[in-house]
């Protein structure tokens, strides 16, 4: 049965979707019903996670490059169809314009595998590996029209060991993103 306490939220991916999975297996504790899961890779594993979970799927792909606006013209369309709260990026790979970011202004969450505001981008285990640090972690923001830039919300430190690689780390990371990323989602929407 529908229960009206929950918040409506839309989760974006592109690959593996253990975050997805994560979020999933939380939904009640946080409080979410997650009424649709979009991917813009139609390969994407996570979209078998959200069928398996009975969620509803969609695939959203750019026809080209050049396509950009229309691509995310859909995107935002389909969004919109189920007026989420948020919009929970999970492991999606695709940098969404100003614009798109501006129309969601507040309600587009983005979990990255560093503790901002260091190591935006990509390949941030190898990064904090070679300079040095004895700490890493994961950092869950508002998205904002900078690359992992907006409001930091929640972060979850690791200890970087002597011996780790960037896989050993990338591991160790992400155990602890599946922790933060409900409990991030949950203190947003208690201060909505
Ligand atoms: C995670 O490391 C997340 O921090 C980054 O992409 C990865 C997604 O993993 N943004 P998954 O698809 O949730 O397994």
């Amino acid at each position: 049965m529908a229960n009206k306490s929950l918040s409506n939220i839309v989760v974006l991916i592109s690959g593996s979707g253990s975050n997805l999975q994560s979020i999933i297996n939380n939904a009640d504790n946080i409080g979410v019903k997650i009424k649709c899961v979009i991917s813009n890779k139609a390969d994407a594993l996570g979209l078998q996670r959200a069928k398996n979970a009975g969620i509803q799927t969609r695939i959203i792909t750019p026809k080209n490059p050049t396509k950009r606006k229309e691509f995310e013209k859909e995107l935002a369309e389909n969004i919109n169809k189920f007026h989420p709260k948020l919009i929970i990026l999970a492991g999606f790979m695709w940098i969404l314009s100003s614009e798109f970011v501006e129309k969601f202004e507040g309600k587009i969450l983005n979990i990255h595998p560093a503790l901002l505001p260091k190591f935006k981008g990509l390949n941030t285990h190898q990064r904090a590996i070679d300079a040095g640090e004895r700490v890493a972690g994961a950092s869950v923001h508002f998205v904002s029209s900078e690359v992992d830039s907006g409001a930091i919300i929640m972060q979850k430190k690791v200890l970087i060991a002597t011996d780790d690689t960037a896989q050993t780390l990338a591991k160790k990371i992400l155990a602890q993103e599946h922790i933060l990323y409900p409990l991030a989602i949950k203190k947003v929407l208690q201060n909505l």
